[in-house]
């Protein structure tokens, strides 16, 4: 499967969101790397940083959207909770030694790149809004979010 090129309509507008989402898509660039070029062991570790990361994403975005108001924030979170237990069973599948080899990658890269366009960029204006033009570097709310679930 090609590297997934990162494309405007990807950018959310809001500088914290689209920096995590571009580290998601470097994970999963990074999986397909692992899986063509390397070893089950590479596979695993990567897989391994990338449902962490993503569980640090979804706790992030969830807590911005519950403080900009965000009314969809249920649903949101029921389709974040459903990409969890897909990719867990990925990861479960993987390590008692299955061969899930492309499925994985196409699945990761059909879901996120849709999640991105579709559910992420709808709560953007509210979430913006909330946001004030507050950034990671002014630190105050959005730095310790960071802190709070990056680590
Ligand atoms: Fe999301
Ligand atoms: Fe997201």
């Amino acid at each position: 499967m090609p590297e997934i090129q990162w494309t405007n309509d990807l950018d959310t507008g809001i500088p914290v969101i689209d920096k995590q989402h571009r580290r998601l898509v470097e994970y999963i660039n990074q999986l397909d790397h692992a899986r063509t070029h390397h070893s089950r062991d590479e596979v695993n570790s990567v897989l391994d940083q990338l449902v962490d990361y993503t569980l640090s994403h979804f706790a992030f975005e969830e807590s911005l959207m519950e403080d900009a108001g965000y009314p969809f924030l249920n649903a949101h979170k029921r389709v974040h909770a459903l990409f969890v237990k897909r990719i867990a069973d990925y990861q479960q599948r993987f390590k008692v030694g299955e061969d899930i080899g492309a499925e994985l990658q196409v699945s990761l890269t059909t879901w996120l790149l849709n999640h991105i366009k579709n559910d992420d960029d709808d709560y953007a204006d509210d979430v913006k809004r909330a946001l004030g033009g507050a950034t990671e570097e002014t630190g105050g709310w959005v730095a310790r979010s960071i802190k709070k679930f990056f680590g």
